[in-house]
């Protein structure tokens, strides 16, 4: 059965662009793996009947939760949001203070969505502290959720595990299928949109996924990666299955030219033939 829900989040680098791409690649599998989250494009489009998620950012997955247990008292509180920049950095400014980590969850779910919405371009972007940084987006009018679709979302969550953590938290094995959408490795130096969390997404974080797919391979499960069409993509995944695909970007250095960009899908299987997901 499949949910009438879709993301409830703009999240950089989600991938609502390319779904199609994604789906006629993806193989067969017992288990469906997303340990970046982020938006969850893919998540909600297919709606797998076993599916475990996960993302280091603890107020992205707060927000999951949220949904999940909790949506009609989530629905409740958005109404309580006032769309006024004054507004805006009061609720944006609370993470630095001491007890921010003692807001309910709902609340802490809430603010998530109305900062998501009411921030500039829907941009999510932390500094070094951990502190929400983006300035007020100027919009119109801006909807912070669909209530319906957020009802919808929270049935279909019933069935998934959310976990907050590190991608390398997953043991994967034989019948595990892995899409995995890392933070991108930078194509030049000021391309480099990383700061999902405080700690940034690293060289040495890419070699990390590296050895996570090859343990993913070696323990019988398959994979699916995108990335950006660079060097050391296309160096680290040599071994692999590769493909270059094209897709419109919304985000750039420049906050222009917003053309086609190529990036990389990799995997270890035979990408064209597939036993193709249905
Ligand atoms: C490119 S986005 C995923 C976009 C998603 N596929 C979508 O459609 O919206 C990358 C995500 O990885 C998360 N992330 C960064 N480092 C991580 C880590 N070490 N483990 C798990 N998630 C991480 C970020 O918080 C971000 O949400």
């Amino acid at each position: 059965m499949k949910y009438n829900c879709s993301p409830f989040v703009k999240w950089v680098g989600g991938k609502r662009k390319l779904l199609k791409e994604l789906e006629s690649r993806i193989p067969k599998f017992e288990r469906y793996f997303e340990p970046f989250i982020g938006g969850g494009a893919l998540l909600f489009h297919l709606q797998p009947e076993k599916a475990y998620i996960s993302d280091i950012n603890s107020e992205l997955i707060n927000l999951y939760k949220t949904i999940r247990d909790d949506v009609e008292n989530l629905i409740s509180d958005l109404e309580k949001h006032i769309h006024s920049e004054e507004y805006f950095y009061e609720i944006r400014n609370l993470d630095r203070k001491d007890d921010f980590e003692k807001a309910s969850n709902i609340f802490r779910a809430s603010r998530f969505l109305y900062l998501n919405k009411s921030a500039f371009n829907g941009l999510y972007r932390v500094n070094r502290k951990g502190e929400f940084n983006v300035p007020f987006g100027r919009y119109k009018n801006p909807i912070y959720a669909i209530p319906e679709n957020l009802r919808e979302c929270s049935k279909f969550l019933k069935k998934v595990e959310i976990r907050n953590g590190d991608f390398e938290k997953f043991s994967p094995k034989e019948g595990d299928f892995f899409y995995l959408d890392p933070p991108y490795f930078p194509v030049s130096e000021t391309s480099n949109f990383t700061s999902y969390s405080k700690d940034g997404f690293s060289f040495q974080e890419q070699k990390r996924l590296l050895d996570f797919a090859k343990r993913i391979d070696e323990n019988g499960g398959k994979f699916l990666l995108s990335n950006s069409y660079s060097d050391e993509v296309l160096e680290f995944y040599k071994d692999f299955e590769i493909e270059v695909v094209e897709m419109g970007r919304s985000i750039n250095n420049k906050g222009t030219g917003r053309g086609k960009v190529k990036e990389v899908l990799v995997a270890n299987y035979q990408i064209e033939e597939g036993n193709l997901f249905s």
